[in-house]
């Protein structure tokens, strides 16, 4: 692991108009890391997420990619440092092709007319979906066509694509059957192999457990505890995420 993290959460609070989202949140991940976000419904794992993608800003505290601190006020401005989300809600161009979905606001073009370069859009896209192992009838399938399981794989592939930094997924196998999740699991696998930092929330502890190095557990707003996933069980994740029995904060 490099000295310095590929992101850095110091104190991170979040109010909706006086509702605490998040009370104070603290988290540093590294290269080739995967850390989960666990906790019950409201918890606070998408509002963070979106804080991280520049989707909302946090009402105070400080985020620092590669040691520098950064104020996204949009997610373009997260996406331009490397930063790609897979949501828990689709955000796929219905109407457009799989490719294009691919290349939404990066189109190739040719020559100085700014023609689109469909050909090489294309290409590039059915070797992606060739290399993620991601179903699909045709690169030039057209997005409401395919099932929930290809166009999260879609989604998935445009994150992998453009990711150099830290990929952040919000629940991306809630809606897929086992073979699907298998492969989405694999895909994080390859993630963390090209060093990517990584940061996954999931209601599946079980998926918890088979992909983190480390996971984190926010129960309505409060950051309960951060666990090494090797010397932790589900037992003691469990009682985290409901409070049932008393956890000591980190
Ligand atoms: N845009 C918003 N405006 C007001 N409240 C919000 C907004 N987004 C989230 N919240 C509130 O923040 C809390 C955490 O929500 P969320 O981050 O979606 O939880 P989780 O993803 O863990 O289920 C909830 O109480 C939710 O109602
Ligand atoms: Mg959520």
């Amino acid at each position: 692991m490099s000295a310095v993290p590929a992101l850095s959460l110091r104190n991170i609070h979040k109010n909706f108009d006086g509702i605490i989202a998040i009370e104070t949140f603290d988290l540093d991940i590294a290269r080739g890391e995967v850390v989960a976000l666990v906790g019950d419904n409201g918890a606070g794992k998408s509002t963070l997420v979106k804080i991280i993608a520049g989707m909302y800003q946090p009402t105070s505290g400080e985020i620092r990619l590669d040691g520098e601190a950064v104020h996204f006020t949009d997610a373009s401005q997260s996406q331009a440092k490397g930063i790609q989300v897979v949501y828990q809600d689709l955000a796929l161009a219905d109407s457009q092709t799989v490719y294009m979905n691919l290349f939404l606001g990066r189109e190739k073009t040719t020559g100085s007319f700014g023609k689109l370069d469909r050909r090489s859009m294309i290409a590039e896209t059915e070797k992606l979906v060739r290399d993620l192992d991601v179903r699909i009838p045709s690169a030039k399938s057209i997005i409401r066509s395919l099932s929930g399981g290809q166009r999260q794989g879609v989604a998935i592939a445009r994150a992998t694509h453009w990711a150099t930094n830290l990929v952040l997924m919000d629940e991306p196998t809630a809606a897929l059957g086992v073979a699907e999740t298998a492969r989405v699991e694999s895909i994080i696998t390859g993630l963390k192999a090209r060093n990517l930092a990584i940061l996954i929330v999931s209601h599946s502890l079980d998926q918890v457990f088979r992909l983190s190095d480390r996971i984190c557990v926010l129960r309505r707003g409060k950051q309960i505890g951060i666990r090494k996933t090797g010397e932790t069980d589900k037992n003691e994740i469990v009682s985290m995420i409901t409070g049932l029995q008393a956890a000591t904060r980190i």
